[in-house]
């Protein structure tokens, strides 16, 4: 039987009591005496006159209480032919003599830090480091390129950068140190200095007197004996910002507190995941998106249990039993992944014959989350892999799941298509325009009601304005998760798609707002629409429709090679914007809209009719033989 109904129920009760409760995992440096301050804040601030460090919790206390020699961090890269595994003593021995290098670069609490890195341990251990001092960490993806750096130096305005030397990519070195450099010449925020972890598949130019190698740096530091103690933040302090796409070309720096994200992310890692500490827990993602900041860096070293970082992909590293091969190397007990991974491996392996060369007898459940877990896939893996596949969902916003089937509390019945019920703290609803419920069974759009529980965004940076505007003011009360969706008669949640301009491609968020930014700057280009068509593999593509000026000269294939070559450019590769095509014109309203929801209908094969605001119907069987003429 599983005890969800009474938590939930104890939650709703009193929710200030419940995370009172919640709170006691945290080791504080002052314990919260006031829960929640509903004046604080675009919506209030949990844990307002409390004092903590999150280093603190993720480390010194491990190391203290008995953890000093049990793994840490599983580092494993088949791309960089690299294992290696790391102790909490170890971790902290590293991170205090980084977060001391950082001092001595000045960096105080409150000052910025932007991580460019790859899947290395060193990743975490400059987050860490921040965290120790108080300095505030914002981790930049390494698939974006220089200009989507620059942007979040732009907002961020970090004192220091950390770096890499490069990423990998199967098949490929993406040396980081140039996108760096140019990101830099494009901010106008200019950080003062930059430490880079040298990895030996690409050397990097180092700029004098503002680029310093990290490995010198900190074995200096440790043989001065230099060691950085953790500096006392408020529970309210940011400990990190993570851009996340909006729905224009600017990203939003959703905040993360201390004291709410670690009570948080504590009573997830046991209720939610069902994890005990010691146990190795695998979050198959990257450090530069909010599963990775949860579930990589933070979560498993908050429990006391170990992470892996894993540096791969599912398929071609070097094949689709990657992931069966960890499991069984590391003895995870969970695995927790986006749903294109699965369908990656697949379409690769139909039949899973790479998993009887390995045993995945440790692993008790697959989570899925990033993107709508299709029920055919749910299916496959609950199959071949003979474990509970646990959809959840949610939002870099949240920073945990918002809806979700809580292993730890005993598994609900599973409904595939669906993540299951609220956990405690959110309470969903599915409502109208006019924010009034709507009947079981009936789409609306999905809103939490206000407030956000611990661990939630409690604003964007320095921008509560925008803050307000993107997420409190259409729903009054509530706080929009622009995902559209339902909930059946037992209340449990069917997440469809979004009802903004996101899209979500192999689990990455995209803003189609932001290449149609890009694509209209190209100089051929009147107009343009982007939108997010299905894909069998990674859920959704994005496919761009371009009008040409009239009196361009070039073909209007080379136009659209341009225009794929400069999303690669300007946003980077994981747009995995492949697909352009020129049109005579965009189907509109007659007050002047694109009609891209019906431009996606017709790419996707669904049913679909003519708006009756439509100026020109026609347009609509144009655009259908334009995607017909590219296959589609
Ligand atoms: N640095 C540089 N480039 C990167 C990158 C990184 N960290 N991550 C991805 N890219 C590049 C890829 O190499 C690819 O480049 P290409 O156009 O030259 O092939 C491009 O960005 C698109 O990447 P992706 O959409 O991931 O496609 P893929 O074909 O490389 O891989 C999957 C497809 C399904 C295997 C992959 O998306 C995957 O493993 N997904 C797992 C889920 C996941 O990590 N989700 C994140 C949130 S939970
Ligand atoms: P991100 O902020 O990158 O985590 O993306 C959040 C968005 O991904 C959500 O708003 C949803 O649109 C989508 N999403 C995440 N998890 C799920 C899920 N389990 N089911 C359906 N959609 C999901």
């Amino acid at each position: 039987m599983s005890s969800y109904a009474e938590v939930y129920a104890a939650w709703q009760k009193d929710p200030e009591a419940f995370w009172a409760q919640a709170a006691k995992a945290v080791d504080w440096i002052d314990a919260p005496k006031k829960i929640f301050d509903a004046t604080q804040g675009p919506y209030g601030r949990w844990f307002p006159d409390a004092t903590c460090n999150t280093c603190y919790n993720v480390l010194d206390r491990h190391v203290k209480n008995g953890r000093a020699d049990q793994t840490a961090i599983i580092y494993d890269s088949p791309v960089a032919n690299t294992k290696r595994k790391l102790t909490y003593a170890q971790v902290l021995d590293e991170v205090s003599a980084l977060a001391a290098v950082l001092q001595d670069f000045g960096v105080q609490k409150g000052d910025r830090v932007i991580v460019y890195m790859p899947m290395i341990p060193e990743a975490l251990i400059g987050m860490y480091a921040c965290a120790r001092i108080g300095a505030i960490h914002s981790v930049v993806f390494g698939g974006f390129a220089a200009k989507e750096l620059a942007t979040r130096i732009d907002d961020a305005k970090p004192k220091l950068v950390l770096a890499a030397s490069c990423g990998i990519e199967p098949g490929r070195v993406v040396a980081y140190k140039p996108l760096l450099d140019e990101a830099i010449r494009l901010s106008s925020s200019k950080p003062d200095n930059v430490i880079l972890f040298a990895r030996e598949q690409a050397k990097a130019e180092m700029v004098v007197g503002r680029d310093h190698d990290w490995t010198s740096l900190v074995e200096a530091a440790k043989t001065a004996g230099k060691r950085a103690e953790c500096v006392a933040v408020k529970a309210t302090d940011p400990l990190y910002i993570l851009y996340t796409s909006g729905t224009t070309g600017i990203p939003k720096g959703v905040v993360r507190d201390n004291g709410g994200h670690m009570v948080a992310l504590t009573w997830t890692m046991k209720n939610l995941y069902g994890i005990e500490p010691g146990e190795v827990f695998w979050s198959a993602s990257d450090v530069g998106w909010v599963v990775g900041h949860s579930y990589i860096v933070y979560g498993p070293l908050l429990h006391g249990a170990t992470t892996i970082v894993y540096e791969g992909k599912p398929i071609g590293t070097p094949d689709a039993g990657a992931f069966w091969r960890v499991v069984e190397e590391y003895k995870a007990v969970a695995l927790f992944t986006a749903p294109t991974a699965f369908r990656a491996i697949r379409k690769e392996d139909p039949d899973a014959k790479f998993l009887s060369q390995y045993s995945t007898k440790s692993l008790r459940t697959l989570f899925l989350a990033g993107e709508r877990a299709d029920p055919d896939t749910v299916a496959w893996a609950e199959t071949v892999l003979g474990v509970p596949v646990v959809d959840h969902w949610w939002q870099t916003e949240t920073g945990w799941g918002i809806v979700g089937n809580p292993v730890g509390l005993g598994l609900l019945p599973i409904k595939h298509g669906s993540p299951t019920v609220p956990m405690p703290g959110y309470d969903v609803q599915i409502v109208d325009e006019a924010t009034k419920p709507v009947a079981n069974g009936q789409m609306g759009s999905i809103v939490i009601k206000l407030p956000l529980p611990p661990g939630c965004l409690p604003t964007l940076w320095q921008n509560d304005g925008r803050m307000k505007e993107s997420y409190l003011e259409e729903f009054p009360g509530f706080y929009k998760t622009a995902d559209a969706g339902f909930k059946d008669e037992d209340g449990y949640l069917f997440i469809m798609g979004r009802t903004d301009d996101i899209i979500n491609v192999a689990g990455h968020r995209l803003s189609t707002g932001g290449m149609e930014e890009v694509l209209a700057s190209h100089p051929a280009v009147a107009e343009c629409a982007v939108i997010g068509i299905k894909d069998e593999l990674k859920g959704e593509q994005p496919c761009g429709f371009v009008v040409l000026k009239s009196g361009v000269t070039k073909s209007p294939l080379e136009v659209e090679k341009e225009i794929v070559a400069l999303v690669r450019e300007k946003i980077g590769p994981v747009a995995a914007f492949k697909i352009a095509i020129t049109v005579n014109r965009l189907p509109k309203t007659r007050s002047g809209k694109i009609l891209r929801g019906t431009m996606k209908k017709i790419a996707d094969g669904d049913a679909w009719t003519p708006p009756a605001t439509i100026d020109d119907p026609a347009i609509l069987d144009e655009i259908a033989a334009a995607l017909g003429s590219k296959g589609i």
